[in-house]
């Protein structure tokens, strides 16, 4: 697959779930290589990534849903410090400056859901290529 758009929409929480600004991870898929990505809740508007550092392709929260530093302001990866822009996914700050996250689409349906559309598998051929995983 090489167009996200055949990606599959998947509901993974409800937007008042999540804080302004905050962050919520989910994973989605049932097999072995379950996709995880993060919904970025920021002056009300949604985004959403990959949960794949671009910088040695781990995880970015040690912690359940933490993504944001203290104030909301940006993204951090917890490995390294790598710091990324919530609202574009790149990173400013760290060992992998000018890099960005796998951006995703997300947006909210008429039942204040969060719906995002990504793969159902972390061996998707597009996350792979990004990823090298
Ligand atoms: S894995 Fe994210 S900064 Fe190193």
């Amino acid at each position: 697959m090489d167009d996200a758009s055949a990606w599959p929409e998947w509901p993974v929480c409800r937007v008042e779930d999540i804080d302004d600004p905050g962050a919520s991870g989910f994973l989605v898929g049932d097999g072995d290589w379950p996709f995880r990505g993060f919904v970025v809740r920021c002056d009300g508007r949604l985004y959403a990534y990959a949960n794949v550092c671009p910088h040695a392709r781990r995880p970015l929260d040690m912690l359940p849903d933490e993504f944001l530093i203290g104030d909301g302001s940006m993204i951090r990866c917890s490995s390294h410090g790598a710091m990324f822009v919530p609202e574009t996914g790149e990173c400013v700050f760290g060992p992998c400056v000018g890099a960005r996250l796998l951006r995703l689409e997300a947006r909210e349906d008429a039942q204040g859901r969060v719906i995002v559309r990504a793969p159902a598998s972390l061996r998707d051929e597009r996350v792979s290529a990004w990823s090298g995983l």
